[in-house]
């Protein structure tokens, strides 16, 4: 009856009745048919059994079975936030890519700030990575950085990924993270001391997306219109200053509001219409440069220390507008490394390499295969112009008789202006570890350049973790990673983990004679 009351109403008495009409919209099923009654079910009578025919009730309790999508595996909560890439320099003497094409070019934006490990309801407070995530929508398609805030990972080879987050996540016999599985892991991954280090400071409990620092963490390479190769790191530093919590800190926040993450990001940009900005710093480096370092450059777990290699600041990021919907939006948010554009390719990083498979694969069976149709997700200034058709919600599909190609019928071709760069390659195939693992030297660097304070709650943070583990051995090991890394970090965390010092000092000899060895195997297949 209300539905008929609103159409006369509209079209008897006029504009004024159409817009109150409209504050009392008529309930409809999927199929755009008013509903009668949203309150009781057709029953057989009084005492009767629900009817099957209505299929309003059944529309109704199917779509609510079916509103969660999976979530994502890893990375699970987060917060998007739009906003948009100015670049200061113009870089086309080193690269194609649109975003940094003349100075003051200006790039739409879409980031998305996660934690990584717990799920996607999980308290912000705790100590994790943070997941730094930008999308630039460009004219040459969409690019995606998908770093962290740290600017390391805890391994180099994305075959140890997933039994790293098995072992992080809760187990799966009693549904609990537990200290006891984590360290057993990195018991056996040395190259984790310098990421873990950052994870057991403050900078592993962050106070405010806004107030942390982004990497893109990998290596890419920048290529010119010649196809001129130089290895490239980008650095996203916040114009706001850095806030951590202390564990003390991050604790009492969790009791009073354990998603101060999310709340922060909509109260200052949401509710205040404040802006946010981080300064995008470049580091180059020329490909027979690669061998120059006591590290591998194309290694996650380390920097390319500024005073080895030089950064400079090419741009910024600005945020300013939180989305209109939290699941249309930052849930269907799929950014992976594999969407690139001319100008910016992967570099041979081990962990980047198998990244570029991971994301669009699992966003296919988190998303479906148009996840890259979602609107967040889809080209802004650049049609999609390709052949790949159909499947679930495919919402928009071309009209063409033609849809495959080559095709005399139809002039959709490729350009050999972007092709990919070449690399020249020799040698075998093999599976061996780099022959420059250096897995300590920047975790004491990293612990050095920490103030006193600092220092000190990274060594109670990591002792009181790693006491928690029952296997005296496992607390021997990580303890000498620390020991290689600085004496003093180790020494203190071994205090705490309830471990002799003696027996430290020899594992971490142990450790340095086992790295020697391995390097010297791999340098001779090398
Ligand atoms: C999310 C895999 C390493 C940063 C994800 C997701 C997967 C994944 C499957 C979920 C994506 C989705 O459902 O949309 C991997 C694998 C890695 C790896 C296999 C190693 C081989 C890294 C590293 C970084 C990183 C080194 C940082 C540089 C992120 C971020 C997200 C994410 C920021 C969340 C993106 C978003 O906000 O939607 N990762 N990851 N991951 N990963 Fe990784």
């Amino acid at each position: 009856r209300s539905f008929t009351r609103s159409i006369i109403s509209c079209v008897t008495v006029g504009m004024l009745s159409m817009s109150l009409s409209a504050q009392a919209d008529t309930l409809t099923r999927q199929n755009g048919a008013p509903v009668g009654d949203n309150q009781n079910s057709q029953t057989a009578g009084p005492w009767g059994p629900v009817l099957l025919q209505d299929s309003h009730l059944i529309e109704k309790l199917a779509a609510f079975d079916r509103e969660r999508i999976p979530e994502r595996v890893v990375h699970a909560r987060g917060v998007g936030v739009h906003g948009y890439y100015e670049n200061y320099e113009d870089l086309s003497d080193d690269t194609v890519a649109a975003p940094f094409q003349g100075e003051g070019k200006k790039t739409e934006v879409f980031v998305r700030f996660s934690s990584v490990v717990h799920g996607h309801l999980s308290p912000e407070t705790l100590r994790d990575p943070r997941g730094f995530a930008v999308k630039f929508y460009t004219e040459q398609g969409n690019w995606d950085l998908v770093g962290n805030n740290f600017p390391v990972f805890f391994i180099r080879d994305a075959i140890k990924f997933p039994d790293m987050v098995h072992a992080f996540k809760p187990s799966p016999v009693t549904n609990k993270q537990d200290a006891k599985r984590v360290f057993d892991f990195f018991s056996h991954v040395p190259e984790s001391t310098h990421t873990l280090t950052m994870l057991f400071s403050d900078y592993g409990t962050p106070a405010s997306y806004l107030n942390m620092d982004g990497s893109g963490v990998h290596a890419f390479k920048f290529v010119d219109d010649e196809g001129n190769v130089k290895y490239v790191k980008f650095t996203w530093k916040a114009n706001q200053p850095i806030k951590n919590f202390t564990a003390e800190e991050a604790m009492k926040q969790q009791g009073m509001d354990f998603q101060p993450h999310t709340t922060d990001v909509y109260t200052r940009i949401g509710e205040k219409g404040e802006t946010a900005s981080w300064d995008l710093y470049l580091q180059e480096l020329e490909p027979e440069q690669l061998d120059d370092f006591d590290f591998n450059p194309l290694d996650t777990t380390k920097i390319w220390p500024e005073k080895l290699v030089s950064s400079r600041k090419i741009g910024r990021l600005v945020l300013n507008r939180v989305p209109d919907n939290f699941f249309e939006e930052t849930e269907q948010a799929a950014f992976a490394p594999s969407n690139l554009i001319p100008g910016i390719e992967p570099s041979e990083d081990r962990m980047l390499q198998g990244r570029l498979f991971s994301y669009a694969d699992t966003q296919r069976y988190r998303l479906g295969v148009n996840a890259y149709r979602i609107p967040v997700n889809a080209p802004k200034n650049v049609e999609i112009n390709n052949h790949e058709q159909h499947g679930q919600l495919r919402t928009t599909s071309t009209n063409r008789d033609v849809n495959y190609q080559p095709s005399r019928r139809l002039d959709l071709n490729e350009d050999p202006a972007y092709r990919y760069s070449s690399k020249p390659l020799a040698g075998m195939t093999q599976q061996i570890p780099f022959y420059k693992e250096q897995n300590f030297k920047q975790a004491g660097e990293f612990y050095r350049n920490l103030d006193k304070q600092g220092r000190k709650n990274l060594i109670n943070n990591m002792g009181g973790a790693l006491a928690s583990v029952p296997e005296e051995e496992i607390r021997v090991i990580i303890s000498a990673f620390m020991y290689n890394a600085d004496k003093e970090y180790g020494t203190g965390v071994a205090k705490l983990a309830k471990v002799s010092i003696s027996q430290v000092r020899a594992e971490a000899k142990a450790l340095m004679d086992e790295q020697a060895g391995r390097a010297a195997k791999a340098k001779k297949v090398a």
